[in-house]
């Protein structure tokens, strides 16, 4: 990485503005597994985690879930500069587990332009699931290039750049505790 670059991408933390802090997160997470404790109840739901962006958020959701549940991961990535997507996505590592007439509950991060969520629910949904819904913690309505409506959403933002509570850019920030607007987009 050039020298430029890297003096754009390191931002003191404290100098970022916080857009959610850790307690109206965990109040959120909270209110969502209550919804989804009530639509899942008796039901035996796998959750897929987006890696990487989703570990916080999907390990905070399961843990205040009521649930007889399993866990999975999928690494998916797109391409592009540090806040912007290409529009290509990619399979970059698959379930662990077959999802074929099971309840499935798709967990990420952030929807933005919606392209990575619209590829992972055709490709998952050629699997036959019993059902499949999927849970953003934000959501960037602005930003959509493809039409795609989280189930489960925690927030609905402005066009922003945020990072935090598994959110990165570049691979930083992802362990701070709240979430912070990294940059106007
Ligand atoms: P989409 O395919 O454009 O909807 O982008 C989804 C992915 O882009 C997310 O899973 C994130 O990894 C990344 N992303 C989009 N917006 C942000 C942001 O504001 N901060 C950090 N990552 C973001």
């Amino acid at each position: 990485m050039s020298g430029s670059n890297e003096r754009w991408l390191v931002m003191n933390p404290k100098e970022m503005s916080i857009l959610f802090s850790e307690q109206s997160i965990r109040e959120r997470v909270k209110a969502l597994a209550r919804e989804m404790n009530e639509h899942f109840r008796g039901r035996k739901p796998v959750f897929v985690g987006v890696l990487k962006g989703s570990f916080i958020f999907l390990g905070d959701l399961v843990r205040e879930l009521d649930l007889d549940l399993e866990v999975d991961f999928v690494a998916l990535s797109s391409y592009g500069a540090a806040t912007e997507t290409s529009g290509e996505v990619r399979l970059e590592a698959d379930l662990r587990g077959s999802i074929g007439g099971r309840d499935v509950i798709v967990v990420e991060d952030i929807v933005d332009t919606g392209l990575t969520l619209s590829y992972l629910v055709r490709l998952l949904r050629d699997r036959h699931p019993s059902s499949l819904s999927v849970v953003c913690l934000l959501d960037k309505p602005e930003r959509r290039q493809v039409k795609f409506e989280p189930d489960y959403r925690g927030f609905i933002i402005p066009d922003l750049f945020v990072v935090g509570y598994g959110l990165d850019c570049s691979e930083r920030y992802r362990h701070l505790r709240d979430i912070r607007i990294f940059e106007p987009l």
